[in-house]
């Protein structure tokens, strides 16, 4: 069970590698984890870890040392009772360095391959904010990563949904780009060029008369009545899974209105209403969690001073008892029913999935008051094992990290060659 996790945001100052990087060590009680730090400019995984890295991404690139060997672990003096020796992260090079914060295509597919060989069950990617190839090619293809915004960034919020543009239209590109497979199964080459364009207009913001994938649909239905390509888009669109995680939560309300709500309805009004989106927790706004990662050691890592702080031992009863006391949520996730394009076109108001986000925002919540800081991340680290358990690969996450080639295999199934 395999997995590399990308965590990402649009923009920085969410919290991701505070998320990133107690989430990593969370997962490693349950399997070996590396943690890799894709935020080249900045290295603040090793600047929330008090470990002497000896080697970095720098020895990587140019000392052209294995990945392997720039592997970090967490010491006895930050892991006193050894609970965490399933850890290791590799660190970004200690000051930033032009190369290596900006990588070429070369450079990217190197450390692609090399991240693919690393020897652990739980690959944790922290990513950089934007929106370049550096940061989209090592984000999974049918679903989002983890996703992470707050309720006191909106526009951080709004990037994060751009993140969900980007990867959909970048998978549409493929599909649908010239000389692909999926063109050359005998239709005329004008509604090759017009799915193109149309796609054109969605991904343009300014452009009005198409503002996201359903009208885009519902256009491309217009103009050629049943056509193979309705099918193809709309199994791209309502596949894709959007994963999120809020940070800083402080309240139902606050966290639904800044955050939760206009995240969902950017989606809807420029994306599409059809994607699945999960919500996989919330991390409380904490000082502890701060003062936590100013003194170098993450919130994961604190002793235990109270005795309802209870140890994490063993971590697998915590997690399974967590999931049926705190939230209530079915412990198995519903198999997704996918509407017939039919459906999908017809259905455009949608079914507004935002009174369900409130419902699953309201009872975690409610058992607030049980919880130690360090459970929201035991929490979300068990509903991402049981979708890595027990849904399909390209669910959460993804194996591996393709190459482009691979991408165009993945994405264009073998049969449908010409
Ligand atoms: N849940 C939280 N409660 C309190 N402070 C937080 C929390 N999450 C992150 N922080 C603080 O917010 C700042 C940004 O967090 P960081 O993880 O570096 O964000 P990013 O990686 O997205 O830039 C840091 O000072 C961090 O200590
Ligand atoms: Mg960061």
């Amino acid at each position: 069970m395999r997995r590399i996790i990308t965590v990402s945001s649009g923009k920085g100052g969410v919290g991701k590698t505070t998320f990133a990087v107690n989430f990593a060590l969370t997962l490693s009680r349950v399997a070996p984890t590396i943690l890799v730090d894709l935020d080249t400019g900045t290295s603040s995984v090793r600047n929330t870890l008090d470990v002497n890295v000896s080697h970095d991404l720098y020895h990587f690139f140019r000392r052209d040392r294995p990945l392997f060997d720039c592997l970090s672990t967490v010491d006895g003096r930050l892991d006193r009772d050894g609970l965490f020796s399933q850890f290791a992260f590799v660190a970004a090079p200690r000051h930033a360095i032009e190369e290596i914060t900006n990588l070429s295509d070369a450079a990217r597919w190197k450390l692609i391959h090399a991240i693919n060989q690393l020897p652990a069950s739980f690959i944790i990617l922290d990513l950089r904010a934007g929106l370049d190839s550096s940061i989209l090619d090592f984000l999974p293809l049918s679903n989002s990563g983890i996703l992470v915004f707050t309720p006191h960034h909106p526009a951080a919020t709004i990037a994060a949904g751009d993140i969900v543009k980007s990867l959909l239209f970048r998978k549409l590109r493929i599909l649908f780009a010239e000389g692909s497979p999926v063109f050359s199964t005998g239709d005329d080459r004008s509604h090759h060029r017009l799915v193109n364009e149309l796609l054109d207009q969605v991904e343009d913001v300014y452009e009005e008369r198409l503002p996201n994938l359903d009208a885009f649909l519902r256009d491309l239905y217009q103009a050629l009545g049943e056509n193979p390509y309705l099918e193809a888009i709309s199994s791209v669109v309502q596949t894709f899974a959007v994963h999120f995680v809020l940070n800083m939560f402080n309240g139902v309300e606050e966290s639904y209105e800044n955050a939760i709500r206009p995240f969902v309805e950017y989606l809807m009004q420029s994306v599409s209403t059809h994607l699945q989106l999960v919500n996989l927790g919330w991390i409380v706004e904490d000082q502890r969690i701060h003062r936590a990662n100013c003194e170098r050691r993450p919130i994961l890592l604190q002793p235990l001073t109270r005795p309802e702080d209870r140890p994490l031992d063993p971590v697998l009863a915590e997690l399974a008892s967590l999931e049926t006391s705190v939230l209530g949520l079915p412990t198995r996730s519903q198999p997704v029913v996918r509407k017939s394009h039919h459906d999908a076109v017809a259905d455009l108001t949608g079914e507004v999935p935002l009174e369900q986000q409130l419902q699953i925002l309201n009872s975690m919540y409610r058992s607030r008051g049980a919880l130690h800081v360090r459970d929201n991340f035991a929490y979300i680290a068990h509903r991402a094992l049981h979708m890595i358990r027990d849904l399909p690969a390209d669910t959460f996450g993804q194996p591996r990290l393709l190459t482009p080639l691979e991408l165009f295999d993945a994405l264009v199934p073998h049969e449908r060659r010409g």
